[in-house]
């Protein structure tokens, strides 16, 4: 006993990193010990410390739980417990103090995405109250065998969305390769486009640094191969992280063109 669940706006985000890479140690996917790195990816996501919780045991935080609001709904960037305090329950008890603040607070659903060999999360989160709902694949490799059809016109611009290219979007994106989020960071990224006439048949996405796409989206086999063609990357080595399983032309064309789905993810959802 002893343990107290508080929120972590006056924790400096130092100490919920350290106990971030203690949790973390022995990962499903290699674990990069750089601070800054996690750090970034959680302020630029919008965690809200006032909205994310910790557990303190004599005075030290062993247990944390990040959060960013957005619309209607609260997304869990990441959930750590330290290695000598695992399988205590921590993680429903800091669910137990949220769930019902986060609900006070008017948000209408929590959700959370967790690598689907995690069983022990798996099991963390369920016992909380949430549920799978879609399976997210994460695909990478050296693209091969790309073709280019003459008749596309292809386009690089300023990663600006609109109507137009969510007309093309079936399944929507997950958290981190949404809307929102490509808005945010808008200086890293670029929109290429292919169009037929005037009519958009593929766009990407991409981040040239990372060397990955963020959103791809295309009418066939044939125009995401230009596309792909286009933007000089037959035999270059890419990635693209959580595609809806549902969204068959882009997981099909992976497949045949030289990329492995290294890992899956569950989206899990709770209504609050
Ligand atoms: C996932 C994690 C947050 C769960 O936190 P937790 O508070 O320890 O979870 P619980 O105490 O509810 O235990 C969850 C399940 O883990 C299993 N488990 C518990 N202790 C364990 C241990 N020491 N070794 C192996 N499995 C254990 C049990 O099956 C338990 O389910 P049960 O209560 O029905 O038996 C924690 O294990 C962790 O920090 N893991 C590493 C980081 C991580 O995977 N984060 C989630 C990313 S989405």
């Amino acid at each position: 006993m002893g343990f107290e669940v508080l929120t972590l706006e006056k924790m400096n985000v130092k100490t919920i990193y350290k106990v971030f890479e203690d949790a973390f140690t022995d990962y499903f996917v290699t674990f990069e010990k750089k601070p800054e790195m996690h750090i970034e990816r959680w302020l630029s996501a919008g965690v809200d410390f006032a909205l994310s919780y910790g557990v303190k045991k004599d005075q030290e935080l062993v247990a944390f739980l990040l959060h960013a609001p957005r619309e209607d709904f609260v997304m869990n960037l990441a959930t750590g417990v330290r290695r000598d305090h695992h399988g205590q329950g921590l993680t429903g008890m800091m669910y137990q103090k949220a769930l019902p603040d986060l609900r006070a607070r008017g948000f209408l659903r929590t959700k959370l995405e967790v690598i689907t060999l995690n069983e022990r999360a798996i099991r963390a989160y369920e016992k909380a109250g949430f549920q799978k709902t879609r399976i997210l694949r994460s695909w990478k490799g050296d693209l091969t065998d790309l073709t280019s059809s003459p008749e596309f016109r292809y386009k690089v611009l300023p990663p600006v969305l609109t109507a137009e290219h969510q007309g093309l979007i079936q399944h929507p994106y997950a958290f981190e390769q949404d809307q929102v989020t490509v808005t945010r960071r808008s200086g890293m990224l670029e929109l290429h486009e292919l169009r037929s006439e005037e009519k958009l048949c593929a766009y990407a996405i991409w981040n040239p640094l990372q060397m990955n796409l963020v959103q791809m989206e295309g009418e066939d086999e044939k125009a995401l191969s230009t596309l792909l063609f286009r933007m000089q990357l037959q035999n270059e080595h890419v990635g693209m992280i959580n595609v809806d399983e549902k969204k068959k032309v882009v997981n099909d064309f992976f497949e045949r063109h030289g990329l492995k789905n290294f890992l899956s993810q569950y989206e899990m959802e709770l209504v609050l």
